[in-house]
């Protein structure tokens, strides 16, 4: 079956087209007006998904060698986003879908990051977990199949993503963070600066990261770079406390389910470092860590989920709406 994918939740405008659960093209326009406000403009995301849709759809089409008569079903992330991001994607999808006479689906945006896994391992063994860090979201869930997820925890208040936003605009680097800190933090010293590890030593699957990012605020007010400490020391000091939040939360989750298959997904699921320490962390454990393409916001994980989707019989109403602050 091929099935074109529309992902807009955010400022990526993307993009896919997958037949027979292979990805033929995954098209993505990231929005880069934003840097300058060190963060997503919602406004400025509708008006930019607008003006690209078209385009995109065209480019991934071509990129597919597929005609858009060959088009079979249409995936549209719904929910949770920016709602006027949402509403772009899934009018332009529901236009699309009337038009062309064929079948529509919703995605949850969440699911798709997870289940972008499987594109990496279709063979994948269930149950797995799946930690899955994003700019809005750190959550731990547990995944027994296809639509049969329990979450195992999240965080009490901003998302890893956020914090390595948030980080980087208090040190000064470009936006997005999370790439930002991560290449400053390459010739840094990990362990020069102390930075707290909220709710490391609890015994409950739970994260926060807001007060890590008020002592990095603390500690940057009285900072002037020095042969003893620079800048880089600063990001992978603060970097490495991210990451051993992260880390020790999945060890507890392991601890208490006792499975064996470890997944990321989100676009911290990016960053090499998280990669390394789970490999170094669980030797023992089958990891599986999404392609890098596939982390961030794209619409491979829709067109994919969407294709499952509609092969298990799945189908959406055209009269659905978005779900900006959808739960998985
Ligand atoms: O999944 P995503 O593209 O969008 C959301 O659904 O939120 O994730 C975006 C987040 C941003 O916070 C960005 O800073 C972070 O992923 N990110 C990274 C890396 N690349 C992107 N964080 C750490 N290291 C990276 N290499
Ligand atoms: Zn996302």
């Amino acid at each position: 079956m091929i099935v074109l994918g529309i992902e807009t939740s955010c400022d990526e405008t993307a993009v896919s087209i997958c037949r027979d659960e292979v990805i033929l093209s995954n098209v993505i326009s990231s929005q880069i007006s934003h840097a300058e406000y060190g963060g997503v403009v919602p406004e400025i995301a509708s008006r930019e998904h607008e003006k690209m849709l078209n385009n995109i759809t065209i480019k991934a089409l071509k990129y597919a060698s597929i005609d858009l008569n060959q088009v079979q079903g249409i995936a549209v992330t719904n929910g949770p986003g920016l709602a006027g991001s949402l509403l772009t994607g899934v009018s332009f999808a529901k236009g699309l879908a009337l038009g062309l006479g064929v079948k529509i689906i919703s995605i949850n945006h969440l699911e798709a990051h997870i289940i972008a896994n499987l594109l990496e391992e279709p063979n994948i063994d269930f149950p797995f977990l799946c930690l899955l860090v994003s700019g809005g979201h750190t959550q731990l869930w547990l995944i027994r199949e296809l639509d049969n997820y329990t979450l195992l925890g999240e965080t009490r208040d901003d998302a890893a993503g956020e914090a390595f936003d948030k980080g980087a605009r208090i040190i000064g680097l470009g936006y997005p963070g999370g790439p930002a800190i991560e290449k400053c933090a390459r010739i840094g010293n990990d362990s020069l600066i102390e930075f707290p590890r909220p709710l490391i030593n609890s015994e409950k699957i739970e994260f926060s990261f807001s007060g890590l990012k008020t002592s990095l605020l603390y500690f940057m007010d009285s900072f002037t770079e020095s042969k003893k400490c620079s800048i880089n020391d600063v990001a992978a000091s603060y970097q490495k406390a991210i990451i051993d939040c992260l880390i020790s939360k999945l060890h507890l989750s392991v601890k208490q389910t006792g499975i064996n298959t470890i997944t990321i997904a989100g676009g911290v699921a990016k960053n090499s470092v998280l990669r390394n320490q789970l490999i170094k962390v669980f030797p023992k454990k089958n990891i599986i860590f999404p392609d890098l393409n596939y982390c961030t916001d794209n619409a491979a994980m829709i067109s994919y989920l969407g294709e499952k989707k509609f092969n298990l019989g799945c189908q959406t109403n055209l009269d659905f709406g978005i779900m900006p602050n959808f739960q998985l």
